[in-house]
């Protein structure tokens, strides 16, 4: 009798996707390829497959409205991010894209020039300011920045049950000469929802559950592409080993101290406060918007 080799199964698995229209079958052959191959590198035995469907099993069960443990597995594995690099290979020169992250909550309220975003104490203010041009250099005029973060209590307004909607959350547009600017707060590192599959396996390797500090922002104009990026802290902790890997290095910002007798210290501003400059370039293209699959729905707040 003829014996049935491993290699043989894969085969016939990849030959069952031939009648898919040709993109599915692409992705689903390469998919199966691939998998099959991963578990005959690591000779993966069927207590190890049992403990990851198990996994699984539990990251659908965590899954909700307002929890998405799937996405923090492609964050935690890299995928987001690698995914977002292959999609916007942008031109030296344009700010950098970096990974969206699941505590955006779309149409944000649209603020004026400079305003603040904190509804109540959340941190030492951070005046946030800069322009946004196009890669040629020209200043873009009505651009929409939507920009969130978390506060002093390392969580976002959607974390906390007892935050305003609104608070640390924006959407301003930029002036006729491409400036502009809000007032937020300093950021300070947080970790990752950790209670659930990918904290379970986060802490099994030895891997810590933190981001460095940082601010999101998606930046939207006519005729160019969408750009979602973060303003990190130059000063964070974890920079070097951000649970996400979204760090890089054409991010950084300075978060300069500034004191409560500086000529320039917003209207609102008591005590210390910090400024940082932020530029944003853009890329001509057609507007995007960014992958939403881990963004809150706000009807389901
Ligand atoms: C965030 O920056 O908000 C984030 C990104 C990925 C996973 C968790 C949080
Ligand atoms: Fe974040």
């Amino acid at each position: 009798m003829l014996r049935t080799t491993p290699e043989e199964i894969t085969e016939r698995v990849v030959a069952s996707f031939e009648t898919a229209p040709e993109r599915l079958r692409e992705i689903m052959g390469a998919l199966v390829r691939h998998l099959h191959a991963f578990a005959a590198d690591v000779a993966l035995t069927p207590e190890e497959w049992s403990a990851a469907i198990a996994s699984l099993t539990a990251t659908g069960r965590i899954t909700d409205e307002r929890r998405q443990e799937f996405i923090l597995w492609s964050d935690a594995l890299g995928l987001s991010m690698f995914v977002d690099a292959i999609a916007h290979d942008l031109p030296v020169g344009a700010t950098e894209s970096t990974v969206l992250g699941p505590f955006f909550v779309p149409n944000s309220p649209l603020r004026e020039y400079g305003a603040g975003i904190a509804a109540r104490a959340g941190g030492d203010p951070a005046w946030v300011y800069g322009r946004v041009r196009s890669i040629d250099g020209q200043p873009i005029a009505d651009a929409e920045l939507d920009v969130w973060q978390n506060g002093d209590d390392r969580l976002y307004a959607v974390q906390s049950p007892d935050a305003p909607e609104e608070h640390l959350r924006g959407r301003f547009k930029t002036r006729a000469d491409g400036t502009y600017a809000f007032l937020g707060v300093r950021p300070v590192p947080y970790q990752i929802p950790s209670d659930g599959p990918v904290g379970r396996m986060l802490a099994a390797c030895g891997r810590h559950s933190w981001r460095p500090a940082h601010i999101h922002l998606i930046v939207r104009a006519t005729g160019y592409r969408t750009l979602t990026t973060h303003v990190f802290d130059s000063t964070s902790e974890y920079l070097d080993s951000d649970a996400v890997f979204a760090v890089k290095p054409s991010l950084l910002r300075t978060f300069v101290a500034r004191r409560p007798d500086d000529p320039e210290t917003p209207a609102a501003v008591e005590g210390v406060w910090y400024s940082v400059e932020n530029d944003l370039v853009l890329t001509p293209g057609e507007p995007d918007e960014p992958f939403e699959g881990d963004a809150i729905d706000q009807d389901t707040r």
